[in-house]
Order: structure tokens, then C-alpha cells, then sequence
């Protein structure tokens, strides 16, 4: 899929995700093979106001090329001032976000609330493409509610203003998260939609993203909750790899993604609460999973942390080893 200038090396994208796609975890999926991860929402008006959290979400590495940036607001000077300072921090692309559905977001006629109003919508567009010269992307969902789905209204109108390609997760904003991402309306995108489609609704096993290709036509797939905790999603997708990541595997790269976010947050204190979240993410699916979770919560310091997580995983390891030899001992009994 190209954008503007950027060809992405294939069809797999991080999915943009508050409090998940920071700098660490975006270069460990380019690592993975994903062709591109998009930063989490950033207000327009905190890059202008300059505010220490928001230049983070701007941190970035040289391997993030092309380095897209996600930004929202309700206002077109805004938009245009805040696309022109991400420029200045090293955006190669930027994405406008017209699907988030929570109230702080929409009640500024930001995230989804631009469903509501194709025009307005456009006219973010037209301002930022108007201030920079970098390839503006839009992120939506498939419409407000039930009764007004104009995902194809929405698409023409972004493409009119200069958009470049356009992102859908397949699920309006009423439904939040319920129900399953109808995939064919998609496929109705792809069909009527001026620029390139990028899907995005439940994808959580590598098949699933290639049936998305398949069956809806859309050029990109964006993976979101599927890659939570499981940046193997990418390298699966891109190696044909049929195995999930052994408890091995998890540990190895939790050390590695532990220590680069501790550099990337500074504050110890608030990166191990933070990188709490990505443990319980990481153990999906191991015996004792839960009873895990259940005790990281209460571990506040980086030692204590470390020692508990390299118990649990190698735990894990041995379980899953033991599994696999009564696998093959039975098989053998069974062929006498
Ligand atoms: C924890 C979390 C944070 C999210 N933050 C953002 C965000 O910052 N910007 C955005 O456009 N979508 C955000 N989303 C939505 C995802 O990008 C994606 O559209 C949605 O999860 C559906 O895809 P999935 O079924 O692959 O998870 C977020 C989703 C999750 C689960």
C-alpha cells in the first residue's frame, strides 16, 4: 500500500491504542514485521500548548519510518497548527481521529463526533493538507449508531478535502466494542471509497487478517486488541509461523520491552504501574494466568517485579513442557 511517498513493506498495521502504542511497543511490532504502527491519539491543542506528556507521545525511533502520528481535535486552525507542530517533530504521515468514543474526546466535536458531520470533518482535513506536506490519513468507525452508517459518505467527503487513505473499524460507535466488526461494510467501502481502505475489527489470529484481505478487498489491515501482548501476531503473519510464542519467548521479549519502557516513562514508579498492564496481556492463555494477574497488581517496585515474572514464565515453560511429553508418550503407547 503506498501513501503519498511511504510504500509499506506489507499489509499489517499496529492499530493505534491509547496507553499501548507508545514508542516501545510500536518499534518491537516494526520488529515483529508489522509494516507500520501509528502513534495513540494526541490532542492537536497539547502539541501546541507544548504540555511534557504530549512531546512524549512525539518520541520516536529511527526505525519508525514512516513515522505516522494520530492526531485529534474539533477544530480546523487547531488541527492545521497541531498537524504543522507534529510535522516539525518528525511526523511522515498524520492520522485524524474520527472514531474514539469517549465523552472527554467527543464532547469537543473531536473523535467520533465527526461522524456526525461529514463536512466538518472534511474541512479538518482540508485544513491540515492545506499546512503541511505530509499525507493526511483519517481513522473512523463505521458511523454513530445503526440508523446513520455513512462510512462511504464519510470516505468521499475526506477524499474530496485531499485525504490519502482512509482506516474503518467495522463497528459504529454505539456499539463500542459489542457485537462482532461487520466486516462486510468494509467490504461496501472498498468498493465505494475514492482512496485506499485500511480494515480493522477483530483480527486476533493471523488468519483472520488474511481472510479480511480476502474477503472485503481492503488493501491494509489494522490489528489492535489481537496484538495486545502479542507483537508474534506480526512475525506469524509475515513468516507463515504456525506456533504461538512459548512462555520462553514472552519472558525473553517482556525483559527487553520492560527496560525500554522504563527509559521511555523516566518515572520508575509510574512505568511499573503502567507495565502492569502488558504482563497481564503477556501471560494470555498460561496455566495460573489469572492467579498471575491477580499478584502483579500488587507489585509496585522493578526487583520484586522482575523475580516474580521470570518465576511465573519459566513455571509456564516447564508446564507446557511436561504437557507436550505425556502428548508424545501417549501418542507412542497409542502406536503400541
Ligand atoms: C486499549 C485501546 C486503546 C485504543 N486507543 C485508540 C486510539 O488512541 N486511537 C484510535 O484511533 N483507536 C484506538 N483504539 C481502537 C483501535 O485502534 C481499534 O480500532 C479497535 O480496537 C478495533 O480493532 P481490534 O478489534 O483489532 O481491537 C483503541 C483500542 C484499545 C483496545
Amino acid at each position: 500500500m503506498k501513501l503519498g511517498p511511504h510504500t509499506l513493506k506489507n499489509p499489517w498495521i499496529l492499530a493505534p491504542m491509547a496507553g499501548v502504542s507508545e514508542m516501545p511497543y510500536r518499534v518491537i511490532a516494526l520488529e515483529m514485521g508489522a509494516a507500520a504502527a501509528p502513534t495513540e491519539l494526541v490532542s492537536a491543542k497539547g502539541l501546541l500548548y507544548g504540555q511534557d506528556r504530549t512531546a512524549r507521545y512525539l518520541t520516536h525511533a529511527k526505525s519508525e519510518k514512516p513515522f505516522w502520528v494520530q492526531i485529534f481535535g474539533g477544530d480546523p486552525d487547531a488541527m492545521a497548527a497541531g498537524a504543522e507542530k507534529a510535522v516539525e517533530l518528525g511526523a511522515d504521515i498524520l492520522d485524524i481521529n474520527m472514531g474514539c468514543p469517549v465523552r472527554k474526546v467527543t464532547k469537543n466535536g473531536a473523535g467520533s463526533a465527526l461522524l456526525t458531520d461529514p463536512k466538518r470533518a472534511a474541512s479538518l482535513v482540508a485544513a491540515m493538507v492545506k499546512r503541511v506536506d505530509v499525507p493526511v490519513t483519517v481513522k473512523i468507525r463505521s458511523g454513530w449508531d445503526a440508523h446513520s452508517v455513512n462510512c462511504v459518505d464519510m470516505a468521499k467527503a475526506v477524499a474530496d478535502a485531499g485525504a490519502t487513505a482512509i482506516a474503518m473499524h467495522a463497528r459504529t460507535r454505539a456499539q463500542a466494542y459489542s457485537g462482532k466488526a461487520d466486516w462486510s461494510l468494509i467490504a461496501h467501502l472498498v468498493e465505494h471509497s475514492p482512496i485506499p481502505v485500511i480494515g480493522n475489527g477483530d483480527i486476533f489470529e493471523p488468519e483472520d487478517a488474511r481472510r479480511m484481505l480476502r474477503e472485503t478487498g481492503c488493501q491494509a489491515a489494522m490489528i489492535g486488541r489481537g496484538a495486545l501482548g502479542n507483537p508474534w501476531i506480526f512475525s506469524r503473519l509475515v513468516h507463515g509461523e504456525q506456533t504461538r510464542p512459548t512462555p520462553t519467548m514472552r519472558w525473553a521479549l517482556i525483559q527487553r520491552h520492560f527496560n525500554a519502557h522504563l527509559s521511555f516513562m523516566g518515572d520508575t514508579f509510574r512505568a511499573v504501574k503502567c507495565f502492569r498492564k502488558h504482563l497481564m496481556w503477556y501471560c494470555h492463555g498460561l496455566n495460573n494466568a489469572t492467579s498471575f494477574r491477580r499478584q502483579v497488581t500488587q507489585i509496585d517496585e522493578v526487583e520484586p517485579l522482575l523475580e516474580f515474572c521470570e518465576s511465573f514464565f519459566s513455571q509456564a515453560e516447564n508446564d507446557e513442557r511436561h504437557a507436550r511429553e505425556e502428548v508424545s508418550f501417549n501418542a507412542k503407547s497409542a502406536l503400541g
